[in-house]
């Protein structure tokens, strides 16, 4: 992964490099098994601008990020609360429009892209996991994590196939019959992350997918992640305030104000103020 504006690296060790470009130098050094070959990129933006109008007031929500992530990175998007996460990560998938900028996923530029093509590319390319898990609890696990796959046209033998693969994937299979209210908070994850790994997405986009979990789990869970990284060969980018990210993850990205910032930069301003480090 790489950033670019003009205040890059803060030479602590950019030793994991998946792609051609200079990396954003964090102390976060590459988690185990963090090998991969280098690739295009799959995500690049240029001078990418969310500004939200509520009335007359203007709140800049993200102020020209550009990023390069290459295929088969884990990922973390760090930054206090309002730094514009979920807003990057929107933009990303394709559910919310910059208002100046582009994106190219795939080498394709989706930044101009009219709502149905938007549709029909998220249901084949992306997996979305939100912290609110969007479950529909009337259905078990099985029928959410079909219900992907029904939306993309899949045959019914190979959508029954797929989906228990994915059940299986993430350790609960046998809980496929059971309803989201029948099943642990760890295990309603689990069938999220199903449900965004069933239309074999090239990226996979969490909101605070470990937030509502306790450590065991939400190290579970990141683990997890990591081995689908690896296995899959997806890119993964996941929005957190989880401490133990760092441990797991290729590398982290800062968010300070919509912009990314240095891993120094974005130290410096916890040390300063350490009473609000704790919510980052
Ligand atoms: N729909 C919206 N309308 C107006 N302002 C918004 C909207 N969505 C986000 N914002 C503002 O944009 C800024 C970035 O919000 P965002 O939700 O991206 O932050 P975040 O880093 O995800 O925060 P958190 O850690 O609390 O989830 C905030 O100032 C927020 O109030
Ligand atoms: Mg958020």
């Amino acid at each position: 992964m790489a950033f670019r504006n003009g205040n890059t690296g803060n030479g602590t060790g950019a030793a994991n490099s998946h792609n051609a470009k200079p990396h954003n130098a964090t102390p976060h050094g590459p988690a185990s098994g963090a090998a991969h070959t280098a690739s295009a990129p799959i995500i690049e933006t240029e001078d990418l601008w969310r500004i939200y109008r509520l009335g007359d007031l203007e709140i800049p929500a993200l102020r020209g990020i550009n990023l390069t992530i290459g295929q088969g990175e884990y990922l973390a998007l760090k930054g206090r609360s309002g730094s514009g996460k979920t807003t990057l990560l929107n933009c990303l998938g394709g559910l919310d429009k910059p208002n100046k900028g582009r994106i190219r996923v795939f080498g394709e530029e989706i930044a101009n892209w009219n709502e149905s093509k938007l549709t029909k590319w998220r249901r084949h390319q992306v997996g979305f996991i939100f912290q609110s898990l969007g479950l529909l609890p009337a259905l078990s696990a099985y029928e959410n994590v079909e219900l992907m796959l029904r939306m993309i046209g899949m045959r019914p033998a190979d959508r029954h196939k797929r989906t228990m693969e994915c059940l299986e994937m993430v350790g609960i299979g046998k809980w496929a019959d059971h309803r989201p209210y029948e099943m642990s908070g760890g295990q309603q994850q689990r069938v999220a992350v199903a449900r965004a790994l069933a239309n074999h997405p090239g990226l996979i986009l969490a909101d605070e997918p470990t937030g509502e979990l306790d450590s065991k789990t939400g190290r579970e869970m990141l683990k997890l992640f990591q081995t689908i990284v690896r296995e899959q060969n997806v890119t993964m980018l996941m929005a957190t305030h989880d401490s133990l990210v760092d441990e797991y993850v290729d590398q982290v990205l800062h968010l300070r104000d919509g912009k990314v910032v240095t891993a120094a930069e974005f130290n410096a301003e916890l040390d300063v103020e350490p009473a609000e480090a704790a919510q980052t």
